[in-house]
């Protein structure tokens, strides 16, 4: 690849968002690196969009986009879904805030109880990053233990403990700048899908709990399958240890009872965000009754967890919830996200083949993951893995610069796709996909034209 080359993607996406270079020099100004979220970084600038409905999002310059994004994987049912725009709109005009328990808390609560197998008692949080903080806590207070176990690559938000070995490079020791080794002494890292290595740690570590990530590494970078989980749970219960899924993506999205509805299992403790509550900040912790009761007054484990938070189960929040899980429930958006992206990793491969291209597509339920690194014969199937589900070949560090034009070029044909990933919704239509995969054809041949080995 060379730097000529690279500057024509990246030449054509200046001329086509011309205002959203222009508001991200100003970005500049307010934000590190422009931007408030380190994944909507994007080289030469950031799309801007101000509107979304269904499928698609609209930039500033009124292009029109088919949105993989997908609110970061929390739009199951499509942007703006009139059910749930009309449930807020009605609550703001009562209060957004009243500073006390409400009915609709309850409202919410009653179904995350109904849909979640492991939910006998929940406390809501403001995002998935603080529900598995609270895991964390609960788990060491309920055990009087210290350790966790987490599967190297697995992603549970940002706070210090489960950042660390979340990206690989995976044959280093895992740090993270302003996370201190006191913090990561803590965290012993296991290799994904491997129940050996997990019945080890438990043995040599004696932990509080341990984590996995609902479906795999970053949502399937490395799936997981149903047969590891139950695994996992028989393990876990064999050696009395608590066992937390993170489903802050999978809940509700993959099954309306959730990944763990799907493998038939009941983990010890379920952290959620996203579809929980319909597009608006959110999150919980659901799990056993005994467990919760850490976050309870006079509690039998003698000391309570504290838990403030301003605006947990905000009414806005919880009206978004309340309409879009009784839409959830019908198991319509799961059925009809999971068939779309079905549909849209086998026309992918199919292109992929016909144009002998590096990249491959794979995934579970309603996830698409590119591979940008691959040889050899495409996957026929849906359940076929790349490299045989080798982890250490499927979560690489992808090459950044390819990253940044292949996003753009994509744009370019308009398609905004999430990173190497992409998520459907209830809202994505056969046409959605046809010009998706013809906005890859597309791509594909720009990035050859920029001398990319795609
Ligand atoms: C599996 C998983 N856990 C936790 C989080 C953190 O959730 P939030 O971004 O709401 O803090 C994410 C976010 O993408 C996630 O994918």
């Amino acid at each position: 690849m060379a730097d000529r080359q690279a500057s024509r993607i990246e030449a054509l996406f200046a001329e086509r968002f011309p205002k959203s270079a222009e508001h991200y020099r100003r970005a500049t100004k307010l934000f590190p690196s422009g931007v408030t979220h380190d994944a909507r970084y994007l080289k030469p600038f950031p799309i801007y969009a101000n509107e979304a409905l269904g499928s698609h999002k609209t930039t500033v310059e009124k292009h029109v986009l088919i949105d993989y994004w997908m609110g970061h994987g929390a739009m199951l049912l499509g942007h703006s879904h009139p059910a749930v725009v009309e449930a807020v709109q009605k609550q703001a005009a009562i209060s957004t805030h009243p500073g006390a328990c409400h009915e609709l808390e309850l409202a919410w609560g009653e179904r995350v109880q109904q849909l979640v197998p492991s939910a006998e008692r929940i406390r809501f949080t403001n995002s998935g990053t603080e529900a598995t903080l609270m895991a964390l806590r609960v788990a060491r207070l309920a055990t009087g233990k210290t350790k966790v176990i987490k599967f190297a690559g697995h992603f549970h938000g940002w706070h210090d403990s489960l950042i660390l070995g979340s990206d690989p490079p995976h044959d280093v020791k895992y740090t993270m700048p302003g996370v201190t080794d006191g913090v990561a002494s803590d965290i012993i890292f296991v290799p994904p899908n491997d129940l050996a290595a997990v019945e080890t740690a438990i043995d040599e570590h004696d932990p509080a709990c341990i984590l996995h990530e609902g479906n795999g590494t970053h949502w399937g970078i490395v799936p997981a399958r149903a047969e590891f989980m139950q695994g996992l749970r028989e393990l876990t219960k064999r050696k009395n240890v608590i066992f937390l899924l993170d489903e802050v993506i999978t809940g509700f999205r993959v099954h309306p009872n959730c990944f763990q509805g799907h493998c038939d299992i009941v983990p010890d403790m379920t952290a959620l965000a996203k579809v929980l509550a319909g597009g608006l900040p959110g999150g919980c912790l659901a799990g056993r009754a005994d467990l919760m009761e850490a976050l309870a007054f006079d509690n039998p484990h003698g000391q309570k967890m504290k838990h403030p938070g301003t605006y947990n189960a905000n009414p806005l929040s919880a009206a978004a919830g309340v309409a879009a899980l009784d839409i959830v429930a019908t198991a319509e958006p799961s059925n009809k996200a999971n068939e779309s992206a079905a549909k849209l990793r086998q026309s992918l491969n199919q292109i992929f083949a016909e144009k002998s291209s590096r990249l491959v597509a794979y995934g579970d339920f309603s996830a698409i993951k590119i591979h940008a690194d691959f040889e050899g014969p495409h996957p026929t199937t849906d359940d076929e893995i790349p490299f045989g589900g080798d982890w250490r070949r499927l979560d690489i560090k992808a090459d950044g610069r390819l990253g940044h034009a292949f996003r753009c070029a994509l744009l370019l044909g308009g398609v905004d796709w999430f990173g190497w990933g992409g998520s459907t919704s209830l809202a994505h239509s056969d046409a959605d996909i046809s010009q998706t995969t013809q906005a890859f054809s597309n791509a594909i041949d720009m990035l050859r034209e920029d001398r990319f080995n795609v």
